[in-house]
């Protein structure tokens, strides 16, 4: 159950409030036996991006973490959760004042080219979710300058202004502490008895594929090593982690000798339902023995 003084939001609806490239609600069936075998103190979700496990971890009526450590490296990102989770009727009101304005594609290249530089965590939080909501796709990407550059997505009805939504996060996100570091600093901490979810950038299918650069500094073959060696050091530590990935021959090579099973999930980002198939995806664990 979430608890906090936002009661009055139903139990059991925390979802994300933002779409993100490799968000894991479609995978939440496969990831949720594992990260509920036994209860743990501490989650740590060290690269949140939608934080879509989380979000159903803190509402299960029966709560299996003491508290709550979320992180990620994109810094508009957790000025969001941050605005969301302290201030979220000033979020909402933020919201309103660009769902009233009628010429919403100007509006959205006007917001897009801020700079949020000398916005507070609830302007930015109301600008990303607004980009979010109405951009191409609803997908976050970023140029090498780490400027935000997805164009205009002409949906007909976006959603821009979702009090429950958005409320439902906030007391959710009271049970967690939000930080903008890289994912060593969250599971460092870690200790036995906690447990550590990694959904980092996937290691890239092809060539083109893109989604390898969420933040401006990307996520590199190095980075994916030293993923790697952290969840066997976690390991040697006694601290339960879990990882997601992309099903392809660098990441069983990375992963080889833990615990891994592959999973299919539909791909979400794109607009275009023909060209979004099944995606197979690894999941990787760092201890024996199955999900009840
Ligand atoms: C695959 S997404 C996470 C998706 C998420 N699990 C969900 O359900 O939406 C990966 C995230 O890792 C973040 N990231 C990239 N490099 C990072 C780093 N070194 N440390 C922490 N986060 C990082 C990106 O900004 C991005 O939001």
């Amino acid at each position: 159950m979430v608890t906090s003084g936002k009661i009055g939001y139903l139990e059991g609806v925390a979802k994300p409030i933002v779409k993100w490239a490799g968000g894991k609600t479609r995978l939440l069936k496969h990831l949720v036996p594992f990260a509920t075998e036994r209860k743990m103190r501490v989650y740590a979700e060290p690269f949140m991006g939608g934080a879509a496990l989380f979000f159903r971890l803190a509402s299960m009526p029966e709560r299996r973490f003491e508290r709550a450590i979320l992180a990620d490296q994109n810094p508009e990102l957790v000025a969001a959760y941050q605005a969301v989770k302290k201030h979220v009727d000033r979020v909402l009101t933020a919201l309103q004042k660009y769902a009233d304005r009628e010429d919403r594609r100007e509006l959205y290249y006007e917001t897009r080219d801020l700079s949020t530089q000398k916005l507070g965590d609830v302007e930015r939080a109301a600008r990303l979710i607004f980009l979010n909501r109405t951009g191409y796709n609803g997908l976050w990407r970023v140029n090498s300058k780490g400027k935000f550059n997805v164009p205009y997505g002409r949906y007909l009805n976006p959603k821009i202004v979702d009090p429950e939504r958005l409320h439902a996060a906030s007391a959710a996100l009271a049970l967690a502490e939000i930080r903008h570091v890289d994912f060593l600093e969250v599971s460092r901490e870690c200790a036995e008895g906690d447990f550590v979810y990694f959904d980092p950038p996937y290691v890239p299918l092809s060539k083109t594929a893109t989604f390898t650069a969420y933040a401006s500094q990307g996520f590199g073959p190095d980075d994916q090593e030293r993923l790697a060696k952290e969840m066997r050091r976690l390991r040697d530590r006694g601290v339960r982690a879990m990882l997601s990935n992309a099903s392809n021959a660098e990441t069983r090579r990375l992963y080889e000798g833990l615990e891994t099973e592959v999973v299919y999930a539909p791909r979400a980002i794109n607009s275009d339902p023909k060209k979004r198939g099944e995606v197979a995806e690894v999941l990787v664990r760092n201890w024996k023995g199955g999900a009840k």
